[in-house]
């Protein structure tokens, strides 16, 4: 077992070989999934909850396929954190799921370091499902695991990631996984939306998508995350997707087998042009979603196997 953590709060610390196995488990799980069956007695008599302080459809939803799937009983408690103190609620909350004796826990926050805080806390295992603009584990393994059985690999490849990476934890993630298998990655977008520490991440920074694209064999799209941007970065949405927006006629500058992927959900006509999404030749933006429920199960299958901490033990 090479996965060392009772928890997935990030992918920045993780090693290739934890990688891997994550990867390559959630690659049966395709498998299974596509035979229709399932495997329910893996998680049977556990309780998995999905505490989602923010709004989500595809994550929060694969997390419940992907328990039910393998036989949990799932639950879940949408939060709204517009209220009260938050570190205090923060602490209530585990008080209250350390009570009903949660396993695993499902943990997506506007703050960045929340999953964290709380894993000191529960006795579940605690899976960030995205918190604030830090980072988006299983995003990043089913991109990954996506670009893997498209192209048989990760190492040696071009990554560019494209749009809004400041506000991006997927963006995050992303750089962390794939720096760290051995893709060169580029990040492309306009000055204002490139994080002042993007150079420390080992990513090439362009500005210009003619230039970021040529010779990319993957062309990951962001959503322009106008909720997270206290001023105004960017010009309007016309603007922004004559410079950043991919069209057909930017795509041509990189590979001609180059994939486009978009984690969604996607702003159509702002960072991607519907003919692009919409192409079964080169998006495999569904495919990413069908790849994010094998990777759940994958990372719920692993964390359940990493023993946990005795419930009277703090
Ligand atoms: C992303 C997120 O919430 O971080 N969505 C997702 O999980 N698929 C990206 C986004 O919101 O733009």
């Amino acid at each position: 077992m090479q996965y060392p953590e009772r928890h997935l709060l990030a992918i920045e610390g993780l090693h290739p070989p934890a990688i891997a196995q994550l990867l390559d488990l959630a690659e049966s799980y395709v498998l299974l999934n596509r035979s229709g069956k399932t495997q329910r007695d893996l998680l049977r008599g556990k309780t998995l909850i999905n505490l989602f302080f923010e709004d989500s459809t595809r994550t929060r939803t694969s997390f419940e396929l992907a328990g039910k799937r393998l036989g949990a009983d799932v639950i879940n408690m949408s939060v709204s954190t517009s209220s009260v103190n938050k570190g205090e609620t923060l602490l209530d909350t585990a008080a209250t799921l350390n009570a009903m004796q949660c396993d695993l826990l499902v943990v997506r926050h506007d703050q960045s370091g929340a999953p964290n805080l709380l894993a000191q806390k529960v006795d579940a295992a605690v899976i960030n499902a995205g918190d604030g603009t830090h980072e988006h584990p299983t995003q990043a393994l089913l991109d990954a695991l996506t670009i893997r059985r498209r192209k048989g690999r990760l190492e040696g490849l071009t990554v560019a990631i494209c749009g809004d990476i400041g506000h991006s934890r997927v963006a995050r993630s992303n750089i962390h996984l794939l720096t760290t298998m051995g893709s060169r990655v580029r990040v492309i977008g306009p000055p204002t939306l490139i994080p002042a520490e993007a150079d420390r991440l080992g990513v090439d920074i362009f500005h210009d998508m003619r230039a970021g694209l040529a010779g990319a064999d993957i062309v990951m799209m962001l959503r322009l995350q106008r909720e997270r941007m206290t001023r105004s970065l960017v010009p309007s949405a016309r603007e922004f997707f004559r410079f950043w927006g991919l069209d057909a006629e930017k795509l041509a500058f990189a590979k001609p087998d180059a994939l486009v992927m978009h984690p969604g959900p996607m702003n159509r006509g702002v960072e991607i042009d519907s003919a692009v999404a919409d192409d079964p030749a080169r998006s495999v933006i569904k495919e990413q979603v069908e790849m994010g429920v094998a990777v759940r199960m994958a990372v719920l299958d692993v964390l359940s196997r990493t023993p946990s901490r005795g419930r009277n033990e703090r």
